[in-house]
């Protein structure tokens, strides 16, 4: 049905009717005084949603220019840096450094794990020269659905003295995530995730430990440039033309979301991700991620039945149902399917979504006990 579309991808997510009209008002000037008042909301609540009383800066741009606009302005050639590697985005990271010349090291793990930190702790502890300059990690893992106990290995990473540079483009407003309380150095996001607006907007945040890294990065970038992000945020002012309707968007997005409150959202999407890969196991399909403790409350990973195709799933939930699912990434395509409960989900869309997902699978001739994944779903989350 026309205009029925849900995405359940892990991003673009969808977005309120409210910030679609703000965003489709006619664009007012980067430099009116109109729009320095909607920065400066936005910058406030953004201190607010990142939990940091640090500066929060906006770029124009999708999220992987947030991971280039914290690594362009730390690397210099020939410095170490560690990659924590988790899939596709943990990669990312690393491909970033190389561009500027960094020596990579990864630690990798299988698809669906995530990054023990005794295996860290010791790697560190063998660089008593302390080469390692920089540690990347992925709080959420978006190519996988597993996601990384943050906390505690930016606080091994800390105890060495290296920068942590997290990405939590899928866990920023769905996961917690404290960059002042445990010590990230580095944290960036996107818009188009738990904010609840379009694509078009990414997020950074960095402490005093990383401003003294920028100070000695030899060709701090240009468009990305912090010391230019710092000036205009505190001036309630960008350095270049933004995206003005996405900040407009962005501010009503940020007011519903201080309304919903922080700790709250993370708890509805931790709510959802455990009901949606309770209901999935009930209907008797594997999980990428075996463990919930190490599963992402944003996205979820899921193997097809053995005979039924993930193209097909895909194709078939969204013709009959109107409902997106994501496809695997790289080695993981038409392998596994993922589906996204983040940003602006209730319990109606996650128990229609499982309806939906329980139909598509019995028309595509998997037998199970149809209704089972409902069942299961609904007693989750009725027990608020
Ligand atoms: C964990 C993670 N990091 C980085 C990115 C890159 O963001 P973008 O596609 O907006 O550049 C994504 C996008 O899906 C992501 O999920």
């Amino acid at each position: 049905m026309k205009d029925k579309t849900f995405l359940m991808i892990p991003g673009p997510t969808p977005v309120p009717e409210s910030v679609m009209m703000e965003i489709a008002k006619h664009p007012i000037g980067h430099r009116s005084s109109e729009f320095s008042a909607v920065l400066e909301r936005v910058y406030s609540n953004l201190k607010y949603v990142f939990q940091t009383e640090n500066d929060v800066f906006v770029y124009t741009s999708s999220g992987t220019g947030a991971m280039c606009a914290a690594l362009e302005n730390l690397v210099n050639e020939g410095d170490h840096v560690l990659s924590l590697v988790l899939g596709n985005f943990g990669n990312r990271w690393a491909k970033i450094a190389e561009s500027r010349g960094a020596v990579v090291e990864k630690i990798e793990v299988e698809t669906g794990e995530v990054i023990d930190p005794e295996v860290l702790r010791k790697r560190l502890a063998e660089d008593t020269n302390k080469e390692i300059k920089i540690v990347t990690l992925t709080h959420s893992e978006t190519s996988t659905g597993a996601a990384n106990d943050i906390k505690t290995l930016c606080s091994i990473i800390r105890e060495h003295g290296a920068l942590s540079v997290v990405d939590g483009v899928t866990s920023v407003c769905a996961m917690e995530c404290k960059p002042d309380e445990w010590g990230i150095d580095v944290l960036v996001s996107g818009s188009q995730k738990g904010f609840m607006i379009p694509p078009g907007l990414a997020f950074l945040t960095a402490n005093e430990r990383a401003w003294k890294v920028y100070e000695e990065c030899k060709h701090p970038s240009f468009y990305w440039d912090w010391a230019a992000y710092r000036k205009s945020t505190r001036a309630n002012s960008t350095p270049f033309t933004p995206a003005v309707n996405l900040f407009v968007g962005l501010d009503k997005a940020l007011e519903m979301i201080k309304e919903e409150g922080i700790e709250n959202m993370n708890a509805r999407h931790r709510r959802h991700a455990m009901a949606l890969r309770k209901a999935v196991k009930a209907i008797g399909l594997e999980l990428v991620v075996k463990e919930d403790k190490n599963a992402s409350h944003s996205i979820t990973s899921i193997f097809p039945p053995e005979g039924i195709s993930v193209p097909d799933i895909r194709k078939t939930i969204t013709k009959d149902f109107d409902i997106v699912v994501a496809n695997g990434q790289n080695a993981l395509k038409d392998k596994i399917f993922r589906m996204g409960t983040l940003g602006f989900v209730c319990d109606r869309d996650v128990i229609s979504a499982v309806g939906a997902l329980e139909a598509t699978l019995h028309k595509l001739g998997y037998k199970f006990e149809l209704g089972k994944g409902v069942a299961t779903v609904i007693a989750e989350l009725g027990a608020k």
